[in-house]
């Protein structure tokens, strides 16, 4: 069989022992239902939904059915120039548009995540300029909320280590605190506050995750109510980014229709084909919109890239809307994510290790700190996730958020999740009985 290591497949901050551990029989070949196989022909119930995306499983009949046929149709065309775009993109965008909250009625496809709010950013600095407010150029996001890497999606990021990596960033975003975030709440960092104290008129938007992914926080309806009013009085975008919360994974279409929310810019992604193409989205309520369209009148907004709205991802994400439609594989959800909350919470009342259990839907981040108090490092937490990969479950971990992640497929069943919590109950044994050695040397991924 192959060797990984030769092709240096690298992709991991800790490269090296990457390469090390990836033995030929370690690559995926095969995927069913919630499971996927090794080469070495071992099944492992996949917590973790791929990367946080598939969300009907791997081998969805109508997905599958959907990509084949468009591909048989018209496997290209694209959506950037020359007013040609698929039939297929229109009929994704009223489907979509139709489950998305009112008052969101115009979409734009793009490849990938990162790219959809680097757009919606982008967007709302160029209406300014047309505008006539070129000094209002500050964005405003949360520590420790995630927004994809790149210059721009990156900048926004409140991860630090993404700040300073490869030098400068695109400038003007600055970074408060969430109403999460470990800081007395009496200090300056708290998003409003510093909006304030910098100048809202120098402002043009706020980036929002309405549930932390890295760490399972909830943004709170009230929060989002509040911060809501205050960037409207500002004349503040909002750019709620629900790459990982759309489509199904917190029990609904969007988090934002869940919880009220009156964002300008939704985005889109991960959930919106299952996995299975790459596609991600700017909704635009009808108020921005009418901005951009008269906007663009004065001069163009530029945007976009080749695989943007690959007919193959929007004949997916039409399978993807069809199959949510009737509403019982989101009320599966609701169910299931109130299910595994107790099984997590049961598992903390027994493990002191464990510090915190947070999230919503199949969301969830199990926090661990050590008997002290200090939090554990990334590595103890990814040979916790190695653990229970060995008990057969995929689960994820986070680069500076001491926690595991369990977001499984919408479609997992009351066994399986008991089977996720019991394998991170196994795993915890194998650190403290030292079966699993927590060794700094083998990464963090
Ligand atoms: C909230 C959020 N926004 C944006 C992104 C970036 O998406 P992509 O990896 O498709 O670029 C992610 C990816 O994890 C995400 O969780």
């Amino acid at each position: 069989m192959m060797d990984p290591a030769r092709y240096a497949l690298w992709n991991s901050p800790s490269m090296r022992s990457y390469l090390e551990n990836l033995s030929p029989d370690k690559l995926l070949v095969e995927g069913k239902g919630t499971r996927v196989r090794d080469a070495g022909g071992r099944w492992y119930l996949d917590a973790r939904s791929g990367l946080w995306n598939v969300s009907l499983g791997y081998d969805h009949p109508r997905l599958t059915a959907a990509i084949e046929r468009q591909l048989r149709t018209l496997p290209y065309t694209n959506l950037q120039a020359y007013g040609r775009p698929a039939a297929v993109a229109l009929e994704a965008a009223e489907r979509i548009v139709a489950h998305m909250p009112d008052g969101y009625g115009k979409i734009r496809f793009a490849s990938n995540g990162a790219q959809a709010v680097e757009t919606a950013v982008l967007l709302s600095r160029y209406l300014r300029r047309v505008e006539g407010a070129p000094e209002r150029t500050a964005v405003f996001g949360l520590w420790r909320q995630f927004h994809g890497f790149g210059a721009t999606a990156g900048a926004l990021t409140g991860l630090p280590y993404l700040h300073h990596q490869s030098g400068a960033l695109i400038p003007d975003v600055m970074h408060a605190r969430g109403p999460f975030a470990p800081v007395a709440a009496d200090q300056i960092e708290d998003l409003p506050r510093m909006i304030t104290d910098y100048g809202p008129e120098r402002v043009t938007a706020v980036v929002l995750e309405p549930v932390v992914g890295e760490g399972g926080h909830v943004l709170g309806a009230d929060y989002l109510r509040e911060l809501g009013d205050f960037c409207r009085r500002h004349d503040i975008h909002i750019i709620m980014d629900e790459v990982t919360t759309s489509m199904g994974r917190v029990g609904a279409f969007t988090r934002t229709e869940q919880v009220g929310a009156a964002p300008d810019i939704i985005t889109l992604g991960k959930c919106l084909t299952g996995g299975y193409a790459a596609l991600s989205a700017l909704v635009l309520s009808d108020r921005i919109y009418a901005r951009l369209e008269e906007a663009s009148q004065t001069r163009p907004f530029f945007t976009g890239s080749t695989n943007d709205g690959h007919p193959l991802a929007l004949a997916a994400a039409i399978a993807v809307v069809d199959e949510l439609a009737d509403g019982e594989t989101l009320a599966g959800v609701r169910a299931r994510g109130a299910r595994l909350r107790e099984l997590l919470d049961e598992l903390a009342r027994s493990r002191p290790e464990i510090t915190a259990v947070r999230g919503t839907g199949l969301m969830h981040a199990v926090e661990f700190a050590q008997p002290e108090g200090a939090p554990w490092e990334s590595f103890r937490v990814n040979a916790l996730r190695l653990a229970a990969e060995a008990r057969g479950v995929l689960l994820s971990n986070l680069a500076m958020v001491p926690a595991i992640m369990v977001i499984p497929p919408l479609i997992v069943d009351d066994g399986e999740l008991e089977e996720i919590v019991t394998a991170i109950d196994g795993g915890l044994d194998d650190l403290a009985s030292g079966r699993v050695v927590a060794d700094p040397a083998k990464g963090i991924w």
